[in-house]
């Protein structure tokens, strides 16, 4: 099986949302990567319930939405009205991660756990086997366009190890920094869902990058 993209939504050109969310309609694109950004958890802010209600009604691709938020086990339910497919929230935002990935499954999303730079995936040992999914930060979570953290290969093995060691059907998301290049070794070394945003939105041909990627 090919490896699958998730278009990062916050480098898309937000003048002209509407069209590139038919490119992504149109697209190889296997889903749509929305980051919600508090200012809290991290130092930006992105966007909201308005915009992501608009982006939800014209998307026909399943929804990968990354909560970077403190609290995020407040806005279950509203992400699960909008017909949201991966609900991640971040480990370092949980104090009751166990609770937290519960909810999200009695809500009848997937689940994913998210981990920033410097959190080992040590951390997910009593939960890797409720999870649908671990997403590696290889950036700090804040801003598209930042360069890819080399260390996350190593990561990547790492939880690779974990998942086959503990028998747990999580798949295995990168997200930060992702070009061809990275891309590449990032496959080779086990994931199976690639999320990059200025790659594709800054692309010359944004379905031709979406192509190279699900190609790598
Ligand atoms: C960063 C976000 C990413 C970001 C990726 O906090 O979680 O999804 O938009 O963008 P690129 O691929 O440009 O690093
Ligand atoms: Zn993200």
């Amino acid at each position: 099986m090919s490896v699958l993209v998730a278009p990062s939504l916050l480098s898309a050109d937000f003048g002209d949302l509407r069209k590139e969310i038919e490119m992504i309609n149109r697209s190889e694109a296997d889903m749509l990567h929305l980051d919600i950004m508090d200012g809290v958890f991290v130092p930006n802010i992105s966007f909201g319930f308005p915009v992501i209600e608009s982006v939800a009604k014209y998307c026909k691709k399943p929804l990968d939405v990354h909560l970077m938020i403190v609290q995020p086990e407040k806005f279950i339910e509203q992400f699960q009205k909008l017909g949201t497919t991966y609900l991640n929230v971040h480990y370092e935002a949980c104090v009751h991660l166990n609770r937290v990935i519960h909810e999200i499954k009695e809500h009848g999303m997937k689940v994913g756990v998210t981990l920033n730079p410097s959190t080992p995936v040590a951390s997910l040992v009593d939960v890797i086997n409720d999870l649908d999914l671990v997403l590696i930060m290889t950036v700090n979570p804040g801003f598209g366009g930042q360069k890819f953290i080399e260390h996350s290969i190593e990561k990547v093995k790492m939880l690779k190890e974990l998942i086959v060691k503990s028998g747990s059907k999580a798949l295995i998301e990168v997200d930060g920094g992702v070009n061809l290049e990275a891309g590449r070794r990032l496959v080779d070394a086990g994931v199976d869902i690639l999320v990059s945003g200025n790659t594709i939105f800054n692309a010359p041909n944004q379905e031709e990058a979406i192509r190279q990627l699900k190609n790598l």
